[in-house]
């Protein structure tokens, strides 16, 4: 079996007990680097301007863990400001928030460069190379021009908008056109597959007759989708043990016999909690019957706080969660709990059992892992309601979730009724459904074809140029 090399922005080397590292890309890579030789390469997640600090080695069972640290300039110009002040915005449909430097952008180039100068020496010929994520779309061709001729895949786990969106962020074909340079682009939905096809033809690309790959100055890339799942099985047995522990009890105790309602995101716009918060103050509002019989937990760990519409955000929410809790709130009753902190598997997949429903309702979200969390942490018999926003990925695979848009406040407030009254026959008919597919589809399905793709293009292609 070839080494699989994995590169991110950010790597999580893993510690027992610790809460579950940020965001989707940490959980899926964890699961897929677990039955494989691997190394991991990326970000320590520290800034440090020490003149060339060596990046550090950790090993942990099968898994070489390589990081480095940036310095401020690379933190400022390329994770904070192109990354996710021009990427972020702009994959996430909010054109209206992105700030583009074009010192940025030098910068995010070359941190590129330089993730790829410390790949050089670590990279064996029959290695396969799987770069995820906007942070570090151009280190396919940074590799290729430094005589690199592995195969390279790319995934994107957060959303790829319509090519007229494509075409907004300043030099466009610096940072997503050079997508192009891989040889499998997967993202999570068709749609999204469909999005960057479109804007690969617009640029000129040729489309093969497979339908899949894309001809371009020379080079071919297949683009495919690859919706990321997750380690379903040990989810779900995590949850079952996670029930009985002396945290869960204690925190179910404490809703004194309330429904439970939980929403588990990093604090980020594209998350839509201020709607999410605006539609349950209406479900309060319309529905007095409800008051003081179920408590909302936010669950919100702060995330990029050195970017300014984080912190607008992070505001706006404190001020929202106040009101209502200022106004529907009693001596012996918090309408909502909103802890801005990270909790370990264990601990979420307990409440995510006890909950009543979920609230999964980005703006825009690539995937969205809670979502099959919650699902996977149900007990059958008796499971809770998924309220889904129509705007996650994962909406595509879990369409027996209460579907809603979330920018209308009084269908997310009905949702909400609707969940916590509906009929214990329809949540096993739509759990049962849910379940059986992040079953079939999980971490371990999503990695293994991502990788048996990646292997037949570069065959395919190897066949194509002999002829
Ligand atoms: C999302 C992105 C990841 C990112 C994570 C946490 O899930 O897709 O690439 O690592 O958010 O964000 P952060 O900026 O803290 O790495």
């Amino acid at each position: 079996m070839s080494r699989l090399v994995i590169v991110s922005n950010r790597v999580t080397v893993p510690e027992p007990g610790q809460p579950q590292p940020p965001g989707g890309l940490a959980v899926a890579v964890h699961a897929a680097l677990k039955s494989r030789p691997g190394l991991w390469f990326g970000w320590s997640g520290k800034v440090d301007d020490g003149a060339a600090v060596e990046p550090q080695t950790v090993q942990r069972d099968n898994v070489t863990y390589v990081v480095t640290d940036l310095s401020t300039a690379d933190f400022q110009e390329y994770y904070n400001g192109f990354a996710n002040r021009v990427l972020w915005p702009i994959l996430h449909y909010r054109v209206d928030l992105a700030e583009f430097n074009r010192s940025d952008l030098t910068g995010y180039l070359r941190v590129n460069g330089l993730f790829a100068d410390h790949l050089s020496k670590l990279l064996k010929p029959d290695d396969v190379i799987w770069v995820h994520d906007y942070h570090l779309i151009p280190l396919a061709r940074e590799l290729r021009s430094r005589g690199f001729d592995n195969p390279i895949g790319f995934y994107l786990h957060i959303p790829c908008p319509p090519a007229d969106l494509l075409f907004t962020i300043p030099k466009q074909e610096q940072s997503i056109g050079a997508l192009s340079h891989y040889d499998l682009v997967g993202f999570q939905t068709e749609n999204d597959r469909n999005n960057y096809g479109r804007y690969l033809a617009m640029t000129g690309a040729h489309q093969g007759r497979d339908g899949t790959s894309y001809a371009l100055d020379g080079r071919v890339v297949r683009i495919g989708a690859f919706p990321v799942g997750i380690e379903t099985k040990d989810y779900a047995a995590t949850a079952v043990t996670a029930v009985d522990s002396h945290f869960t009890r204690e925190f179910k105790e404490s809703l004194q016999g309330r429904k439970l309602v939980v929403g588990v995101d990093r604090l980020d716009y594209s998350k839509g909690i201020v709607h999410r918060v605006e539609g349950y103050r209406h479900f309060l509002e319309t529905a007095p019957d409800w008051r003081n019989r179920v408590t909302y937990l936010q669950v919100t760990p702060k995330s990029r706080s050195d970017i300014p519409e984080y912190n607008d955000m992070s505001d706006d929410v404190n001020r929202l969660v106040g009101s209502v809790n200022g106004e529907f709130g009693e001596a012996a009753w918090t309408p909502i709990r909103y802890v801005n902190r990270s909790y370990p598997r264990t601990a979420l997949a307990g409440i995510f059992r006890v909950a009543a429903a979920a609230l999964v309702t980005p703006l825009r979200d690539g995937m969205n892992l809670v979502a099959k969390e919650y699902v996977a942490s149900q007990d059958g018999e008796d499971p809770g309601v998924l309220i889904l926003s129509q705007f996650a990925g994962a909406a595509a695979e879990l369409d027996t979730a209460l579907i809603v848009n979330p920018h209308e406040t009084e269908g997310m407030a009905q949702a909400m009724r609707v969940a916590l009254e509906m009929p214990l026959d329809e949540r096993q008919a739509r759990f049962k459904v849910m379940f059986e597919r992040i079953s079939r589809n999980d971490i371990d399905r999503w990695a293994e074809t991502f990788l048996a793709k990646l292997s037949e293009t570069r065959r395919s292609f190897l066949i194509g140029q002999l002829r």
